[in-house]
């Protein structure tokens, strides 16, 4: 079960834009083994982030499927999809997506509050969540009143309350200086090392995160070009 933690299947996207038809992606496969943390590389327009809102089931394939954790999302419902994407994966994108009337800690209670959990508990683990990204102090700000590299990290407690069983996450690196990318970078690895061992998937474009990663996946022309794990050979 756990090297088969995720199956992406024979994966087919198109777009259509008036009357052009984009091939995306073209039958990507993939395995992901529980614990495992993927960089995903490639060129601009490649697929990359289709692919990642298609494993967290944001948007649908075309044709093949996905089955993750053993639910294939074929034969869920709506409600189940989403019900299972706000309990099962956490989401961390580059222009950090949180809302800019709430403050930072009801940024990070909102995915636990989608999923009915309130009260004191919620709020203890989101401080909590907070404090290990090194936000402790930060609490009652507005999102507008944090760097890019505070957002981000609050970005990544967000992606964390519901105790995700997998982390997707999309340059999160990508806006932020090398000195607050590697902070960044340094929590997805304490992340990775603790005793969850967070399987994650993330996408960069940065040689050095990929560095850090157990496998590094090449994405070329909609299809998975290469597929390698360097600290393994
Ligand atoms: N909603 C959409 N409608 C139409 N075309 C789309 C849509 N989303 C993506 N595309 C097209 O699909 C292709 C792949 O996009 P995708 O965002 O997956 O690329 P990417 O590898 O993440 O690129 P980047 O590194 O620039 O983020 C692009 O050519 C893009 O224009
Ligand atoms: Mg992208």
């Amino acid at each position: 079960m756990s090297d088969n933690f995720i199956q992406v299947r024979a994966v087919h996207k198109n777009y259509r834009v008036e009357k052009t038809e984009i091939l995306v992606l073209r039958g990507v496969n993939l395995t992901v083994r529980k614990g495992e943390w993927i960089a995903l590389l490639g060129a601009s327009g490649s697929g990359k982030t289709t692919l990642l809102n298609i494993i967290g089931a944001l948007e649908k394939p075309d044709n093949g499927e996905i089955i993750f954790d053993g639910m294939n999302y074929a034969a869920m419902t709506r409600e189940k999809t989403s019900d299972f994407r706000c309990s099962k994966v956490g989401f961390i994108f580059q222009a950090y997506h949180m809302l800019p009337e709430l403050t930072i800690l009801e940024n990070v209670k909102l995915p636990a509050m989608l999923k009915g959990r309130h009260g004191e508990k919620v709020t203890a683990e989101a401080r909590e969540l907070l404090r290990k990204v090194g936000l402790g102090h930060r609490l009652a700000h507005k999102p507008a009143e944090l760097s890019g590299g505070e957002q981000q990290r609050a970005a990544i407690a967000r992606s964390l309350i519901n105790s995700p069983l997998l982390i997707l996450a999309d340059e999160p690196t990508g806006n932020l200086d090398s000195k607050t990318g590697g902070e960044i970078l340094e929590i997805f690895q304490n992340l990775h090392d603790s005793v969850s061992g967070e399987t994650i998937i993330m996408v960069t474009h940065d040689p050095d995160v990929a560095a850090m990663a157990d496998r590094i996946i090449h994405m070329r022309d909609g299809v998975i070009a290469e597929s390698a794990y360097p600290k393994e050979s």
